[in-house]
């Protein structure tokens, strides 16, 4: 590395980024952490120190590990044959992308790309707009999401947050976005019940009776929220789910942005509920990271049904354009991605591995009075600290942040949600690419472990 250009580039940075979810004011006391090289599991900061990323580029996003010279050959080649040309025409990769990702995804016929999970969301919430405009003057208007998920930056995706803090002083929002309550049992409603999955299924149907069924457009909803605090629905839930749409007319829309193409041992995280969704959005993993690329697929009946006729021949399509929705190298990205995925049968290595993962946090659960319940599926893991495990009481966030900073200093990163909630903020997060292996997990937990014995001193 050269030395001279180190202090520079922390200097650059300093003065010239402003970081993302970042409160600047600690680069008074400290460097920004500047990440400058990653091989498979690993990556450097730029003052050569490795950590193992449990993470995947701190936002579950590079499943296919660091440095796939693969994946940048394929783009490099795009990029020289045709970097991009807007996609209201078609190209090459965008083409054999679609037809690949479909195959995966029985019931659903139409891709259509954009460059990042909100925008991919908004695009849904649009298609919902407007099949509601052609079919009963925009009445079924309303689109559902539950307490605790997310699905997005932008205005409109934070309309439809279920994480109250991330939307603070962002208002006013999106008229038509209506919550429903949360389905962690954990942190059941109703104390503990045998059918907590379905009672909490009802509570959509109860939230759509009450703002009246003709009004609702679509319920979306993540497979397994993710930020919120790794929540998986439990049993129960997904068929009555299935059910209460199918009664009401409304459209699922599964977020699969951070379960997509992988994450939980399936290619999509629906695909372990046997539920058949109308929207599925996806971005983060679908190219790991080596180029930006987001998907709103569609059933084929749903395309079909914007197309048809409106009379003035004026609304009969979609009128939405992403302007870098066409670029070619995130489908060549995307290719390359599911290629990695299929040659080195990392569906069945993050069945495999997720589950030494879970043993792994259930042995540190018996060790530790701190984590109160460990959730997740594949590679796709977290746990909730407890100040009492008898009464839940949410541990502070702060006891997160020293977890995860100790960590840190430890040569290992790991997540946690992030001040989205008031209390909540209590979920250490874990999700290493989809290539780790038994010596990769067994460093995460000793990383955990000492954390925990340190802290817990
Ligand atoms: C479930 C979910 N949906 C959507 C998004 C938004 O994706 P992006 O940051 O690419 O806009 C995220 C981001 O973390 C997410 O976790």
């Amino acid at each position: 590395m050269d030395t001279c250009a180190t202090p520079r580039a922390i200097t650059q940075d300093r003065d010239h980024v402003w970081h993302h979810i970042t409160n600047h004011n600690a680069f008074n006391s400290s460097d920004p952490l500047m990440i400058v090289k990653g091989k498979g599991m690993r990556v450097w900061d730029i003052n050569g120190k490795e950590y193992l990323d449990g993470v995947s580029g701190a936002v579950w996003t590079v499943n296919v590990g660091y440095g796939r010279t693969e994946i940048a050959d394929a783009v490099r080649e795009q990029l020289v044959t045709l970097n991009y040309f807007a996609q209201s025409a078609g190209n090459l990769p965008a083409a054999q992308f679609a037809e690949r990702l479909l195959e995966k995804m029985p019931g659903l016929g139409r891709v259509y790309y954009s460059n990042s999970g909100s925008e991919a969301n908004e695009k849904a919430f649009k298609l919902v707009r407007q099949l509601a405009a052609k079919k009963n003057g925009g009445k079924k208007h309303k689109i559902l999401y539950r307490e605790r998920d997310y699905h997005g930056t932008t205005v409109a995706c934070l309309s439809a947050t279920g994480q109250h803090e991330r939307r603070h002083q962002y208002g006013p929002f999106v008229p038509g976005f209506v919550e429903v309550p949360h389905c962690c049992e954990y942190r059941s409603q109703w104390g503990e019940v045998e059918d907590y999955g379905v009672r909490a299924a009802n509570e959509i149907e109860r939230v759509i009776l009450e703002e009246g069924a003709d009004t609702v457009g679509a319920l979306c909803l993540e497979p397994i929220t993710a930020g919120g605090g790794v929540i998986e629905p439990p049993a129960g839930y997904w068929p009555r789910v299935q059910e209460i749409c199918k009664q009401y007319d409304i459209l699922l829309h599964i977020d699969e942005v951070v379960c997509g193409v992988g994450r939980t041992g399936e290619w999509f995280g629906y695909q372990h509920y046997g539920i058949k969704p109308d929207i599925v959005t996806m971005a983060k993993g679908l190219a790991s990271g080596y180029a930006a690329i987001s998907c709103t697929v569609t059933t084929q009946e749903l395309f079909d049904q914007i197309h048809e006729d409106d009379g003035d021949g004026k609304m009969d399509y979609f009128r939405d354009i992403s302007t870098f929705g066409g670029c070619t190298a995130g489908p060549a990205a995307a290719l390359a991605n599911l290629d990695i995925i299929e040659r080195e049968g990392l569906l069945e290595n993050t069945k495999r591995m997720g589950e030494y993962l879970r043993v792994r946090l259930l042995a540190l659960k018996d060790k530790y009075q701190l984590i109160g319940d460990v959730r997740g599926k594949g590679l796709f893991a977290g746990f909730e600290l407890v100040s009492n495990r008898d009464t839940k009481e949410p541990a502070d966030e702060s006891v997160a942040i020293q977890i995860a900073g100790h960590c840190m200093n430890n040569g290992v990163i790991i997540g946690r949600t992030n001040r989205s909630f008031k209390a909540l903020n209590n979920t250490i997060c874990l999700s290493p690419a989809l290539i780790a292996t038994q010596s990769d997990i067994d460093t995460i937990i000793t990383a955990l472990d000492n954390a925990l014995f340190d802290i817990t001193q």
